[in-house]
This record gives structure tokens, C-alpha cells and sequence, in this order.
């Protein structure tokens, strides 16, 4: 039992740690970009506990004996997915000034797309469309080169759509691909799409998916990434839809990638 309690004192240690050392190097790198490799390295370890089987059983107990796992939880998605937008800003301007690195949390993104949508697989004449497509769009590139596919990217941030053209334009200027500063309405080939995936460190991506509804076609697939349990610490989590409207058609998780992913599809008895 005490070593039980002491397991959860140093998990909870461990993560108010964490919180700490982002919160600094997102703080650092906003004087001068020097800390960056500080932050990948921090990034990488961070994957890399939060897939590991010690600290994962230390949550389940953890998120059993306390009430304010929110207080926790909820400030280190935020301040990471700050800090992984920051490395993609930052990884773009090196790809554009000729200086292309790899680190392992792109590695583990980039290797998670071609399983992205299960059974619905994308064909040459489907449309694509990535929500929070970011300044580094590898899933973008990836799908339009593996695909064939039309494929779309929205970003609410202007600096992330501009170098994510750059990018585009660097690693794949022959793909069918173009980045938008717009919302899902504002979308003019929104009724064209017939797949979408959802970033999963978009904060509200359950509220533009309830949108997504009127503006789209009956047969849309839909990808969301999402990380719940321990993984809840790096991405925002699944939620409910309402049971009307999106279902639920099957959920892919994956016990060595950080997110995980749930597959909606519009309920045939809803109003579409
Ligand atoms: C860092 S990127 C992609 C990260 C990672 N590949 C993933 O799957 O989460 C996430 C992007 O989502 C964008 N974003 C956040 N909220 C958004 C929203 N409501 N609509 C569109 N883009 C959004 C951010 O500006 C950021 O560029």
C-alpha cells in the first residue's frame, strides 16, 4: 500500500516536471531558438514515457486516487501541443534554409499514416481534408504521394499556412495540395471531401466535427486523433458525439504510437 502511494507521489512529481520544463523551454526558445534541440530531445522522451507500460499502470492508479487529475492533465496537453507547434515552425524554417533534421516524435507521426483510416481507404479520386494541418504538413505530403489523392489543409494560424506552402513546395511541388487560413464553412470544396482527419492537438476539434455535419456529403469518413489515458497528456481526448448525428465505426489504437485513432461515420437515420 505505501509503496503503492509512493509510485503515485512520484508519478505526479514526474509530471509536474514536465509541465515545468516545457513551460521553460517554450518560454527560452521565444528569445532565441538555441534551446531548440533541449525541446526535440524533450519531446522525444516525452513520447517515449507515455508509451512505456511502468508509467502507464502508475496512471491508472494515479487517476483512481485523485480528484484533480484535470489540474495536471489538461495544462501539459496545452503547453505540449504549444511546444510541437513551435518545433514544426521551427523544423519548417530549417527545411526551407536547407537544413532538414528528423527527430523521433516526427518519425512516429509520419509512420502512422498509412493506417490512418482502416478499411476506408483513399483512392485517386477521393478529397482530403487534414483540420490543423500545421507549418510542417508530412501528412499531407504523405497522403498525397501514397494516394494520388486531392488533399486540403486548414490552419487557423497564418504563419503555419505560410510555411506550409514553403514546405509543400519544397518536398512535394508536383502533389496535388493546398493549405487554407480557413474554417470548415468558409471551405468552398467542403461538400467535395470525402475524408478528414483531425490533428489531434486541435483543441476544438469535437466542435468543428458537430459542424461538419450540414456542410458535408452522407458518405464522409472521418479520422480522429486523439490520446486518452496517459496519452491524454500529449493529445485532447476522445468525447462523446451525439448519438444522432456521428457514430463511431470502429477505433484504432495502438499501443506503440502516441495517438490513437477513432473513425466516425454520419448515422444513416440522421438528418444529412
Ligand atoms: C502542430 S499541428 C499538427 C500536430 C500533430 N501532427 C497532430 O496530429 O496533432 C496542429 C495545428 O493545428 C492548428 N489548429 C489548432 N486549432 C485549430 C482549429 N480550430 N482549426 C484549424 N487549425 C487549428 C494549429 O495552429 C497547429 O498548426
Amino acid at each position: 500500500m505505501i509503496k503503492m502511494q509512493q509510485n503515485t507521489n512520484e508519478f505526479e512529481t514526474r509530471l509536474k516536471h514536465y509541465q515545468q520544463q516545457f513551460e521553460h523551454l517554450y518560454e527560452t526558445i521565444q528569445q532565441g531558438e538555441r534551446a531548440l534541440d533541449d525541446l526535440e530531445q524533450l519531446i522525444d522522451e516525452y513520447s517515449g514515457y507515455i508509451l512505456d507500460d511502468q508509467p502507464t499502470q502508475q496512471y491508472e492508479h494515479w487517476r483512481t486516487s485523485t480528484s484533480e487529475q484535470q489540474l495536471l492533465i489538461k495544462p501539459l496537453a496545452d503547453i505540449t501541443a504549444r511546444c510541437v507547434k513551435l518545433m514544426e515552425s521551427t523544423r519548417a524554417r530549417r527545411l526551407i534554409h536547407g537544413q532538414l533534421g528528423s527527430t523521433g516524435y516526427f518519425d512516429n507521426i509520419e509512420h502512422c499514416i498509412s493506417e490512418e483510416f482502416g478499411q476506408f481507404e483513399i483512392t485517386p479520386e477521393d478529397t482530403v481534408l487534414l483540420v490543423g494541418s500545421g507549418a510542417y504538413p508530412m501528412t499531407l505530403v504523405q497522403i498525397a504521394q501514397e494516394t494520388g489523392a486531392r488533399v486540403i489543409g486548414i490552419d487557423i494560424d497564418e504563419e503555419a499556412v505560410r510555411y506550409g506552402r514553403q514546405v509543400i513546395d519544397i518536398l512535394a511541388p508536383d502533389a496535388q495540395i493546398e493549405i487554407h487560413q480557413k474554417t470548415v464553412a468558409e471551405l468552398e470544396a467542403i461538400r467535395e471531401v470525402t475524408h478528414v482527419i483531425f490533428s489531434s492537438t486541435v483543441e476544438m476539434k469535437y466542435d468543428i466535427l458537430a459542424e461538419l455535419y450540414d456542410l458535408t456529403d452522407h458518405d464522409i469518413v472521418v479520422s480522429m486523433r486523439y490520446g486518452d489515458g496517459l496519452k491524454s497528456i500529449f493529445n485532447y481526448p476522445k468525447q462523446e458525439t451525439h448519438p444522432q448525428y456521428w457514430t463511431c465505426v470502429d477505433d484504432i489504437t495502438r499501443s506503440d504510437q502516441i495517438f490513437d485513432i477513432a473513425l466516425y461515420q454520419k448515422r444513416s437515420e440522421g438528418r444529412a
